[in-house]
């Protein structure tokens, strides 16, 4: 992709870490590259990024975030091809939804060129920190924090806006079982559940505790009034395949626009797979679950790619889920991963090259 660059100052790091990494056996999200970018907003702008050695910040004990959390971020990753070339996925989905937590969150939107060129400014450095190893890539954060001060709770008048990588293996190893969730809810009508705001990871981290002490590895959320519907998980979309059906539940205020959502609605749709968009209830997924019409469950994300369910949880019934050959979930994971490294036709014009 062409830039127009702003004159980013870069400065390099003296000495690199990337011999440290084994590259071959990475994890998710606890390695981290040589740089980042940082851009502060102040005065009533956002002033130009620049490129640092990755490193500690330093924060007044005052700083909104610590109090009132005013903190939004991005999930997006970068693939490497056999030969070497960089690409990115719906790139500028990510800015515009980073902008819409922005909007909700009251902190000021981050403008679109600042964004992109930032991100292929900074990628561009780290370019050698992209794997190759099959199933890794390299995981990009982008997120938006109150810096200013004072114990007032109103939004803050100073922000950071930085972007930092970390090359990554997959999410879960394995299969993921889940447990449909009735008490406790992730977000509520007219609340904060569609933005990528910090506060709706932490308000789920103790239900999701709760979960993996029981055996399972994340929660279904269902919605706040009735509990009847499942809406998503933690970090996914989740979809569902009765008899030759792929469901999944409508976008709200309660749920996350997922990027991977609405890219595997149109693969699915391109396959000639018959894709409904609906309320789910959690009664129709028992019936189904019991007469076997219930054939896959699985969560889709950009950390999480596609990952199938092999058992869901609910009222302590544990519903184990077929294993078929001829799954969706392996087929539409193969047709996006093939988009996403650049090993197939990009007929939705999704990838950006750097
Ligand atoms: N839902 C939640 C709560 C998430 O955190 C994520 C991850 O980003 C998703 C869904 C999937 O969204 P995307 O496909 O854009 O990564
Ligand atoms: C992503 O899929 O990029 C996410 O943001 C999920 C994250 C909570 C790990």
């Amino acid at each position: 992709m062409e830039t127009k660059m702003m004159n980013i100052k870069i400065e390099k790091a003296k000495t690199s870490k990337i011999n440290q990494v084994d590259f071959n056996n990475l994890a998710f999200g606890n390695v981290f590259t040589d740089h980042m970018l940082v851009c502060d907003y102040k005065e009533g702008s956002w002033k130009v990024p620049e490129i640092i050695p990755y490193q500690p910040i330093s924060l007044d004990p005052s700083a909104k975030i610590f109090h009132y959390g005013q903190s939004i971020f991005e999930g997006m990753k970068a693939y490497k091809d056999e030969k070497g070339d960089v690409f990115l996925f719906r790139p500028t989905d990510n800015c515009k939804r980073l902008n819409i937590s922005a909007k909700r969150m009251a902190i000021p939107e981050i403008p679109e060129d600042y964004f992109m060129e930032g991100l292929m400014a900074l990628l561009k450095l780290e370019k050698d920190w992209i794997p190759q190893t099959p199933g890794s890539s390299l995981y990009i954060r982008p997120f938006i924090f109150a810096s200013g001060t004072g114990f007032h709770a109103s939004p803050a008048d100073e922000y950071k806006f930085i972007i930092a990588f970390a090359p990554s293996g997959a999410y879960f190893s394995g299969k993921v079982k889940v447990l449909i969730e009735e008490k406790y809810s992730r977000s509520a009508n007219g609340g904060v559940g569609f933005a990528k705001a910090g506060g709706n990871y932490a308000g789920q981290f103790y239900p999701t505790q709760l979960a993996l002490e029981k055996g399972y590895n994340q929660v279904i959320w269902t919605d706040d009034n009735t509990h009847e519907y499942i809406e998503e998980a933690g970090a996914m979309n989740i979809f569902v395949r009765i008899n030759d059906t792929l469901l999944t539940a409508p976008t709200s205020d309660r749920i996350l626009d997922g990027i991977t959502r609405k890219s595997i609605l149109k693969i699915a749709q391109d396959e000639g797979i018959a894709v409904e968009e609906r309320k789910i209830t959690v009664a129709e997924i028992i019936e189904a679950a019991n007469n076997g019409s219930l054939k896959e469950m699985f969560g889709a994300g950009t950390a999480a790619v596609i990952s199938p369910i092999s058992t869901f949880g609910f009222r302590d019934v544990d519903y184990d889920l077929p294993e078929l050959s001829d799954n969706y979930a392996t087929m539409l994971k193969n047709r996006i991963t093939d988009i996403q490294y650049n090993r197939a036709e990009d007929k939705f014009g999704w990838r950006v090259k750097l």
